[in-house]
């Protein structure tokens, strides 16, 4: 049973055109008819990603990622099928009636979400009770005000193994419950239920749509492990989310500010900062710095003062200019990082710093220009070598240009010269790319070690039929009625590899009422999907006559499957006489 008819899913990709909803992810440049941009799928730095948008359709030649808008959405938003067609409708504003319940994954998702929230409310009634009386003592120690306090919702975990649990049971929350939203561990010895949080002040994680999804406690003194966080859960996955985006994200449409930690985050909002952030105690994503994109057009990066919050900061960098945004970085002096910065300065000593903030190239020159001695001949080479490279990784002529002369300045050598080895390098490295990459494409479409269909490399000649077979129907699915009225059309079990056998099944399947490409979503992942769209690209290529092809391949198929059969007979037939 589909969950969603056929021309409802085409109605929604009628709506969501693939070029404006892949713009939303991808910077695209125009290539002829098509568009092209950098892959979000894998990296790299020439594109090799196409928009196709008659077909609408998109295919990555260095990754072989490929489908149409709902396979998209699915790879880049990490959705089931079901969810990334509802994410379509609600995009196109188009209302779509589902039995919720039929939905597994959804309903639990939703029970975890609600458990979240009562957790939530239970944490910050207990700040206030008697027995939180220390997290509210700490809290207020560390210069929060209530209102702030309240804002975030923050809260306390008692110091009890079953505080929460009771609790929790008490709401109909069976203790698997529990354990799947990491609010409980689950003892080895009973099998039952325990708090995971005890005795830590607590941190709501709450979602740009305002659910609670996961939570962070710190210990109020200086024991280990200072922070303990929720794992992923089926309604929430670290690397997709960030730390008060709920409130920044009406405040930052200019700028926004990421930092490291929870404190630093809510010690800039209570300052007035309102368009700060923080990662969940991991190193910024790139799934992270393409929901920033969504929100804001320039990030300033202020990360702790020590080694690894600034070599964080400068991987932070490559990662959001990537992602297409504009990337400053200042760096707090005398405080180790944001929070202490300001009870120790105040909001207007940040305010200052905040226009003071640099570059990625000045930062970048500057931490070069710190390690080596500029005033040695030897030092000043190694600096020019560094530097050299670290320009030619910008991509705009006329940068480059204003970054010559600024290190020229400083080492006092000519423009020239410097110019003359800039252009040399981004040579070298495009060599070094195009090498690279087409070594990457060349192993990726052999049909060795491939994932997706690992048959193929057992019969390439069958396995070709099969694909044009597949590719020629996907691309002209009007045949499939008129070939199974003929007869003319091979069974599923002719197919020789079970990826073939699978897709063709599927597809006569649902060619009962109607085949629909986009439905073959439902049963088979992205990758998959990818594999189909990289299957008709080959077919679209070749062209014409494609009746006759298609016969002539369902031919080699079924001989290539019968010579098969008839050399299992053969051997069958000769252990026989042998063993007489
Ligand atoms: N973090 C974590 N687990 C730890 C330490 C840190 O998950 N054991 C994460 C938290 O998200 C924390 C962030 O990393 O907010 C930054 O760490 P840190 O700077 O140590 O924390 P702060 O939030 O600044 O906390 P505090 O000022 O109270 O030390
Ligand atoms: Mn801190």
């Amino acid at each position: 049973m589909a969950f969603i008819n056929s021309s409802v899913v085409e109605d929604i990709k009628l709506r969501n055109d693939i070029e404006q909803v892949v713009s939303g992810y991808v910077n695209l440049k125009r290539a002829g008819s098509n568009m092209v941009g950098l892959c979000p799928f894998h990296s790299e730095k020439t594109p090799s990603f196409t928009v196709y948008t008659s077909e609408q359709s998109f295919y990555c030649f260095g990754c072989g990622a490929g489908g149409d808008v709902i396979t998209f959405i699915r790879k880049i938003e990490n959705l089931d099928y079901p969810s990334a067609v509802e994410f379509l409708a609600r995009r196109a504003g188009i209302a779509l009636e589902l039995d919720r319940n039929a939905d597994k994954d959804s309903n639990r998702r939703r029970r975890v979400l609600e458990m979240n929230r009562e957790t939530a409310k239970f944490y910050h009634r207990a700040l206030f009770a008697p027995e939180g009386r220390k997290g509210l003592d700490y809290l207020l120690g560390r210069g929060l005000t209530m209102p702030i306090i309240k804002i975030f919702g923050l809260g306390f975990a008692p110091d009890s193994f079953s505080a929460l649990t009771t609790h929790l049971r008490s709401k109909g929350y069976t203790d698997s419950e529990m354990s799947s939203a990491f609010l409980c561990g689950i003892s080895q010895k009973s099998g039952k239920a325990y708090d995971y949080f005890r005795n830590r002040v607590m941190f709501p994680i709450i979602s740009v749509t305002g659910d609670v999804i996961a939570f962070g406690g710190r210990v109020m003194d200086d024991s280990k492990p200072k922070y303990l966080n929720s794992s992923d859960t089926p309604a929430f996955k670290k690397s997709r989310n960030l730390f008060a985006l709920n409130y920044a994200k009406s405040a930052c449409s200019e700028r926004l500010i990421l930092c490291e930690g929870y404190m630093d985050v809510i010690a800039l909002h209570m300052a007035g900062f309102k368009n700060a952030v923080a990662t969940l105690g991991t190193a910024i994503t790139a799934e992270q710095a393409r929901i920033i994109k969504r929100y804001t057009k320039s990030v300033i990066i202020c990360y702790d003062a020590d080694e690894a919050g600034q070599n964080a900061a400068h991987k932070a960098f490559r990662l959001l200019g990537e992602a297409g945004l504009e990337c400053k970085i200042i760096k707090v002096e005398d405080a180790k990082d944001p929070d202490e910065y300001i009870k120790k300065f105040g909001a207007d000593a940040f305010a200052n710093l905040l226009t003071k903030s640099r570059s990625e190239f000045d930062f970048r020159l500057d931490s070069i220009m710190a390690n080596e001695d500029s005033s040695t001949g030897d030092g000043k080479i190694k600096i020019l070598t560094k530097a050299v490279q670290l320009i030619s990784e910008f991509s705009g002529a006329s940068q480059r240009e204003v970054y010559i002369h600024k290190v020229a300045n400083m080492l006092s050598l000519s423009p020239e010269a410097i110019r003359h080895d800039v252009e040399e390098n981004i040579s070298k490295m495009k060599v070094r790319q195009k090498k690279d990459e087409f070594r990457k494409l060349m192993t990726s479409s052999e049909g060795y070690g491939d994932r997706i269909n690992p048959d193929v490399a057992r019969n390439p000649r069958a396995a070709k039929a099969e694909e044009a077979i597949l590719g020629i129907l996907l691309l002209h699915p009007e045949y499939m009625p008129q070939m199974i009225a003929k007869g003319k059309l091979p069974n599923p079990s002719d197919f020789f590899t079970e990826f073939g056998k699978k897709v063709f099944s599927l597809m006569l399947d649902l060619s009962t009422d109607g085949f629909n490409e986009s439905m073959l979503g439902e049963s088979l992942t992205p990758d998959e999907m990818s594999r189909l769209e990289k299957i008709k690209m080959s077919r679209r290529q070749v062209g014409t006559n494609t009746t006759e092809i298609l016969l002539d391949c369902i031919k080699t198929l079924v001989d290539a499957q019968r010579k098969n059969n008839r050399d299992i007979a053969d051997i069958i037939e000769e252990k026989r006489s042998r063993n007489n």
